[in-house]
């Protein structure tokens, strides 16, 4: 299924379900909205001492099954979380990475995306990642289970995760996180990243305008 196809089908399941909340709020989104993303860069030449942090956790690719693992007990209001990452999945999305526990359990997910998926992306988030070059991964899609929070691994997941990058070629890794959101901030800049650039999307009309600034220097 094409991603606007499948676009259309989640909210008509919305209608169908009289979710007209959601549906005003995203409308509203399209119309007239503006979010301010802080693009933050990694050299991967430099180590990162998050990195090191060694034998609370494996990383490997995303397997069937670790979306209903991840989901297992998790509160109602969380489930949008994994329903976006669900869409990732079934649009054939790849990259996709889990940090397991030494029990088996997957406790943390997040993507690792390379220029050959530069137009899926583009696709799936509507415009709001930016492209990379080859020499640069993007890194999209943290999620941890809030009972799985302040392990703490997912600084360390995120480290090891982007210096798959290397492997790939690539100097760079980059994230973009919402000047909203101090826990990613905190988690991406513990993982070697630093604020790069300040992207700026408005939405008007149905229509994006991104603009990019200088980032506000943190602490
Ligand atoms: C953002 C998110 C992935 C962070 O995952 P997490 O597993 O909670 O991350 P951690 O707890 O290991 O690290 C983040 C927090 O721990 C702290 N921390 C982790 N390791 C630390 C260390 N060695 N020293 C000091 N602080 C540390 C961070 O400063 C941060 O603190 P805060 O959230 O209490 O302010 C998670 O909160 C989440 O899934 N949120 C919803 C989805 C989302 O926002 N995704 C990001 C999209 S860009």
């Amino acid at each position: 299924m094409r991603p606007l196809e499948s676009r259309l089908r989640g909210l008509a399941r919305r209608a169908s379900k009289g979710d007209f909340a959601y549906l005003r709020a995203r409308l509203g989104k399209l119309l007239w909205s503006e979010q301010r993303h802080v693009v933050l860069r990694r050299d991967l030449l430099a180590t990162s001492p998050a990195a090191a942090a060694r034998g609370r956790f494996t990383l490997r690719p995303l397997q069937p099954g670790d979306l209903e693992a991840l989901s297992a007990d998790l509160p109602a209001h969380q489930m949008p979380e994994i329903e976006k990452r669900e869409y990732l999945l079934r649009n054939g999305l790849r990259g996709g990475h889990v940090a397991m526990l030494e029990d088996g359990r997957p406790c943390f997910i997040q993507w690792l995306l390379t220029a050959s998926e530069n137009a899926l992306v583009k696709e799936l988030f509507e415009g709001s990642l930016p492209e990379v070059d080859a020499d640069t991964v993007l890194l999209e899609g943290a999620y941890t289970p809030p009972r799985f929070r302040r392990l703490p691994i997912m600084p360390a997941a995120m480290a090891r995760l982007a210096e798959k990058g290397r492997d790939m070629s690539a100097r760079w890794a980059i994230v973009c996180v919402g000047d909203d959101n101090p826990s990613m901030m905190k988690a991406a800049e513990l993982a070697g990243f630093r604020p790069h650039e300040l992207k700026i999307d408005r939405l008007r009309l149905f229509r994006r305008i991104v603009t990019h600034g200088e980032p506000a220097l943190s602490g």
